[in-house]
């Protein structure tokens, strides 16, 4: 459970509450092109409307390093927060400074404001105590809701909250909960499935769920690098060469720790990595020397599904092949589908599984789709969160107070 300030400990009528949302959401001819961020932080912002606060929305777009660029600014999202609340979205030219604070103080109860992109200034990712003072001295308290940008100790993310009452909007707190409790304490069997390019970005999350999981199944172009570890030969599939050893102890281990580990058995493979490739279904065992591997085989999604079957909890993180392309995407499919026909608890986390899920038609069967692809790794490594460890703890008496040794004066 988590033991930090939630929404219903905050008395926020009349008060002006700071929110960390993750609006990065990307964009297509100036419109917003996914809208699943905005919709996951419309519960919490509709609570604080209805309990009388004046809502001052923050977030990041993109990747604009401290400085202002044009495409990366906020206004298309205020478009379609606006229509998802169904009530104007007023939208600052900045997100500190004079022009700011008077709008600021204009706010009526109910009035929602969103800053423009915090990380037009360098303060920002550089979590500077001034910058976060100036943030948060347009607020009384802050929210954190953004579970996306949780991994960030960012200004607006864990320095604000040095500075103001800091508690969990309601999309954090079902994305710790959910996995948290997965994490902590599942219903078994526990089966993760697991695929994606690289082994490196995955290390972790494979280390950590190796001491959790019953079963774990491996596919996507980081499976050939487990494949070779096991003495087979891949042609021209992706393989993490530093890496080789590598996996081959992470099968060791799992073999010590008694968990089950499902790789591929069959794929398809392709006469080079191009969507309109020739491509057929082989045996891991005869990839033919020039051909790489970039989807699970039938008999693959057939046993993948099996162990979904059987599974009480799953977490999956990581496409079974290059599914942005049609003839590589149906073992990402495939895997999508299982997911949504078992009784089992199910967690999907990362951006790209994610949209496959949406892409599958499947969304709405899924337990739990986390709003988080770096974030919800890391906490998949078993990692802490600083926008998450920053909030403040709540105290056994109902009361709260920042964390040990995070008070910013
Ligand atoms: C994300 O899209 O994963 C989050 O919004 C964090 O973005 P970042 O990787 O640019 O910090």
């Amino acid at each position: 459970m988590l033991r930090k300030m939630t929404l219903s400990d905050l008395d926020v009528a009349g008060r002006r509450v700071l929110v960390r949302v993750d609006f990065n959401v990307p964009l297509r001819d100036g419109a917003v092109a996914d809208d699943s961020r905005i919709r996951a932080a419309i519960p919490t912002i509709e609570h604080l409307r209805r309990q009388g606060a004046r809502v001052i929305l923050v977030s990041h777009l993109g990747r604009p390093k401290g400085r202002v660029v044009e495409e990366l600014r906020l206004a298309p999202v205020a478009r379609r927060l606006e229509e998802l609340l169904g009530c104007p979205v007023q939208i600052a030219s900045d997100c500190i400074g004079e022009t700011v604070r008077a709008q600021v103080a204009g706010l009526k109860d109910g009035d929602v404001l969103l800053l423009e992109n915090v990380r037009f200034h360098p303060g920002e990712e550089a979590n500077d105590p001034g910058f976060a003072r100036e943030l948060a001295a347009l607020a009384d308290v802050f929210v954190n809701d953004a579970f996306g940008a949780a991994h960030r100790a960012h200004a607006s993310t864990e320095g604000v909250a040095r500075f103001l009452p800091a508690a969990a909007g309601f999309l954090i707190q079902r994305e710790i909960e959910v996995m948290g409790r997965a994490l902590s304490d599942p219903d078994r069997p526990f089966l993760a499935l697991l695929g994606g390019a690289k082994v490196a970005d995955k290390i972790g999350v494979i280390r950590n769920l190796l001491t959790k999981v019953d079963v774990i199944a491996i596919g996507g172009g980081m499976a050939y690098t487990f494949l070779k570890a096991q003495g087979l030969e891949v042609g021209r599939s992706l393989v993490d060469e530093e890496r080789v050893a590598l996996a081959e102890e992470l099968l060791d281990e799992a073999r010590h720790r008694g968990v089950e580990v499902l790789l591929p058995e069959d794929v398809v493979v392709a006469d080079r990595f191009a969507a309109d490739a020739q491509r057929r279904v082989v045996p891991v065992t005869e990839i033919p020397p020039d051909w790489q591997g970039l989807d699970i085989g039938p008999a693959t999604c057939r046993h993948f599904a099996e162990a979904a079957g059987k599974a009480r909890t799953i977490v999956w993180n990581g496409p079974m092949g290059v599914f942005e392309w049609e003839p590589f995407s149906e073992g990402t499919r495939a895997v999508a589908r299982a997911l949504a026909e078992t009784g089992a608890t199910t967690i999907v986390g990362g951006g790209d599984s994610a949209a496959a899920v949406e892409q599958a038609g499947v969304a709405d069967r899924i337990t739990h789709i986390s709003t988080g692809g770096g974030a919800s790794l890391e906490f998949l490594e078993g990692k802490e969160l600083p926008g998450i460890a920053a909030l403040w703890d709540k105290k056994d008496d109902g009361s709260g107070g920042p964390p040990e040794g995070r008070r910013g004066g």
